[in-house]
Formats: C-alpha cells, structure tokens, sequence
C-alpha cells in the first residue's frame, strides 16, 4: 500500500497502483476557446448542506450536486452515522431518521477536511461527536480552532484522542455571542448549523460573508431555521427545537465559473458561462476589466472576451473582496498580460504551489513573501509536463496548457477531480483539444 500526502488529502493506493497509474489530461494548446458553457453545483455549498442534514430526522433532497470525490465522500461519511442515501445524476437524497454512529472515522476524513463539519451538527443533534483532526494540508496549516473555540462558548467541551477530537454537550447547546478572529468559511458554517438547534439566541461576529454560507442559511431558514443577517458580518440565529426535510437545489460554483470564464480570453477567444449569478463574481470580473478584458453579464450568465492589455495588481481577501480560490487561475492568464503584474495570497501561507509549474511552462514569476512578480509576456507558454498539486493549482496548469503553443499533460489530475465536474468534457465543448488519460 502506498501512501502520501497531496493536496488536501492523503491518496491511498492498494497494491501497485501509485502515481504512474494515475490519470493526465493532455491538452494541445494554441486554440481559441469560444461558446457557452454551463456552471455545475458548488462543491463548497454542497459540502455543508450535506452536513445540514444531521440536524432533521426527515428526508432532504438536494439537485445540482456536483458529480464530485469530496460529494461521495461526504455520503459516505453521512452513511457511516446512519443516513439512508439515495443517488441520481448530480441529486441525491439523505434521510437520517435515527443516528446509528456519531464518529467520523479517520480513513474518510483524512481525504476531506471539509469533515470538520460534522462537528456542529453531530453535537446540536446527538450532543456528542467524534471527528478525526483534519490535519494540515498542501496549500496551509487550515487550523480548526475557531470551530472549537465557538462551539466550546456554545457549552461543547473537547478532548483530543489518538488524533480524534471528541466532544460533547449533555445539557445541549445554549446560544452565545462569538465573535471570530478571522472570517472563517467553515467555522461560520459549524456555528450556523450547530446555532439553529441550540437553546436561544447565537449572534456569530465577524462571520464570514461567502455566497455558500447564504445558501447554507436560506436551506437552513427553509427547514424552519430562525436565521438573519446572512451575506453580512454578524448573523443573528434563534434556536428551534427541531428542523423539517426539504427539496434544495445547490447554488452554482462560481469557483468553477470563474476558472471557466477564464479560458476564453487566456486562449484570445470569447466564453459565456450560464446559470450564475454574476454578482457573486464581481470582484473576479472587476480585476478582468482592469486589465482590460471586455466582460459582460446578465440575469444568469457571465461572458469575457480579450486577452488583457494592462499588468493588474490583486490581493486574496474574504469575500466579497478577491477569491483565494480564483488567485492561481488569475495568476496564469496575467502570465501572458505583458507588464509587470503582482499577486498577494494573505488567506494561505502555501498556495502558490502552481508558480514553479507554471516557469516551467515559460512565465516568469518570482515570489516574494506572499506576493508573487509576475513579468507578463504575449505567448509565454509552450507545452510541458507538468504536476498538479492542488486543486486550484491544477486548473491553472489547464488553463495554461490551453493557451500553450505544443502538448501539455498535466498529471496527478485526482486534485482536479475533486473540485471540478468533468472539466475536460466542458472544455472541449468550448473547442478545447484536451484528453483525460491514463498515465
Ligand atoms: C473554505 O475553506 C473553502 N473550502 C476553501 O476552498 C476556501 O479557500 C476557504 O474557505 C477560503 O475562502 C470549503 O468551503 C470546503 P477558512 P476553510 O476557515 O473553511 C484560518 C477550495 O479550493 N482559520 O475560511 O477551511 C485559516 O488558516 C478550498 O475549494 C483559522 O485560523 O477556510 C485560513 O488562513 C480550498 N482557524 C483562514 O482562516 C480556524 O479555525 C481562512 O480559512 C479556521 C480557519
């Protein structure tokens, strides 16, 4: 058996399967990318609001679930405590009319992170919780502490076992103030969750703002949640004494729509994506049109077109301020942006793991600290082997690939996987010649 750490999660192989078995894509670059293409489900909404359904005894039926490793791995996880799960393609149903188990087990979690979200719900349903420790990650330490320090105000006390934190609450959880010292995404999510069960009011200060938080919150307040203040930096949560099923179709990943966006003007051509809500990518768009992409936007659709004419300066920050997720795609268009542009990742002490892969494609960027140089160059790219490393890093190697003169394979792709649907497929739709295959 092999194993190793990569990306956000470990990757066990049993027998002689190891890195050479993998899949690549392997893209001829150098064509214009043109047409529309369709957003899929948001894998970072998805993730909570499977999490969601802990809190009901009653049956919840999600549409527009990404096809996804970090989706099947949440069902399973969701099995492992007793859900009844039904699936169909892209939807799934999940009922857990009793619990059977409250633990996470290590081997699941360590391939997800996002885990960490049982935590909330278990303790707020069943007043106790075993989660395996997420541990670290490629892109960042990803510290839990402001989901165990929020909870533990809540009334939750926690031990640490053979790398399992165990927590519990006998007397249930009890609403409080909590304020965060980050915005945190996931720490806003456990609390939000764990709060609508609790005894009372939970005002959550300094909570993050992202647009999966507020589908997380208007699928919660469907289920009878008492919710307000979602999109803000303080929500204000009243607990009930217990929540309803309900129908929910996940937002769109605007994640994966940005990085779609993008391989229109990266390749000179034009790409409309459909079935968003352009306003969740404002600061995306804005630092296109900064650099002088032509982008245009409707009621559900997002199009950019022009492969830049100004360097652009930009900084990571908590929504709604530039994504950390759409900084590695960015950074490879403006490679090919002549003048000197700079990039400033302040979310992840690690994630510009992408850079070195992408010099070696032919861009130059040097790193300084937590900003990255980037002397633009028209047509830097030519064709190479490259390694993916982390999710967002390997759709920046696509993305250059896509522009690159020659062959690129991009290896390790499982990365890919994990956060974007059948990315190659929609890709060629838009004119791509780009094969998954084995390596
Ligand atoms: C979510 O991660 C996303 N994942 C990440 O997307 C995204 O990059 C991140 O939010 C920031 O937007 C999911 O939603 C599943 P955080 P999360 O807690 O919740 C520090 C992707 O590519 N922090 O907002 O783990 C932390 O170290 C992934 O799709 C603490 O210090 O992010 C980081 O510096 C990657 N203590 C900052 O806060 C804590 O208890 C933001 O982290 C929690 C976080």
């Amino acid at each position: 058996m092999q194993t190793w750490l990569e990306g956000d999660a470990f990757y066990c192989y049993v027998g002689n399967k190891g890195f050479e078995d993998m899949d690549k894509l392997e893209i001829e670059g150098g064509v214009p990318l043109n047409g529309d293409v369709e957003a899929g489900g948001s894998k970072n909404a998805s993730l909570p609001i499977l999490f969601a359904s802990i809190l009901t005894s009653e049956k919840i039926e999600f549409t527009r679930l990404p096809d996804l490793k970090d989706v099947s791995t949440t069902l399973e996880l969701l099995r492992g405590i007793g859900a009844r799960t039904e699936l169909g393609k892209n939807s799934a149903s999940v009922e857990i009319s009793s619990l059977a188990s409250t633990e996470a087990p290590y081997d699941l979690v360590r391939t997800m992170r996002a885990s960490i979200l049982m935590l909330g719900p278990l303790l707020a349903r069943a007043r106790k919780a075993k989660v395996s420790l997420p541990g670290g990650c490629a892109i960042g330490a990803r510290p839990v502490d402001l989901h165990l320090s929020g909870l533990e105000k809540m009334g939750a006390t926690f031990r640490l076992e053979d790398g399992y934190v165990i927590g519990e609450c006998p007397n249930g959880l009890r609403g409080a103030k909590i304020s965060s010292r980050v915005p945190s995404v996931g720490a806003t999510e456990n609390l939000l969750m764990a709060a609508s069960l609790a005894e009372g009011e939970t005002i959550l200060e300094n909570a993050a703002r992202e647009p999966e938080i507020v589908d997380l919150a208007k699928m919660l307040r469907a289920m009878g949640a008492n919710i307000s203040g979602e999109g803000s930096s303080e929500l204000r949560i009243r607990g009930v004494s217990s929540l309803r099923g309900v129908n929910w179709r996940v937002m769109f990943d605007r994640i994966e729509a940005g990085t779609l966006l993008l391989a229109g003007p990266i390749t000179g051509g034009k790409v409309c994506v459909r079935g968003v809500d352009a306003e969740c990518l404002d600061a995306f768009s804005k630092k296109l049109m900064e650099c002088g992409v032509r982008v245009t936007a409707g009621s559900d659709w997002i199009a950019a077109e022009g492969m830049g004419e100004r360097p652009i300066s930009f900084s990571t920050a908590p929504y709604p301020d530039y994504p950390t997720d759409l900084q590695a795609q960015l950074m490879a268009f403006l490679a090919q942006v002549p003048g000197e542009s700079v990039a400033e990742e302040t979310i992840f002490e690690n994630r510009f793991m992408h850079i070195p892969e992408l010099n070696r494609m032919g861009a130059s960027i040097r790193i300084e600290g937590a900003r990255a140089i980037i002397a633009g160059r028209r047509d830097c790219f030519g064709g190479a082997t490259v390694m993916a490393t982390d999710l967002r890093a390997s759709a920046s190697l696509v993305l250059a690939g896509l522009s690159a003169r020659g062959t690129t394979n991009v290896r390790r792709i499982y990365h890919l996987d994990r956060g974007y649907e059948s990315l190659e497929k929609k890709l060629s739709r838009l004119g791509a010649q780009i094969l998954r295959k084995a390596e």
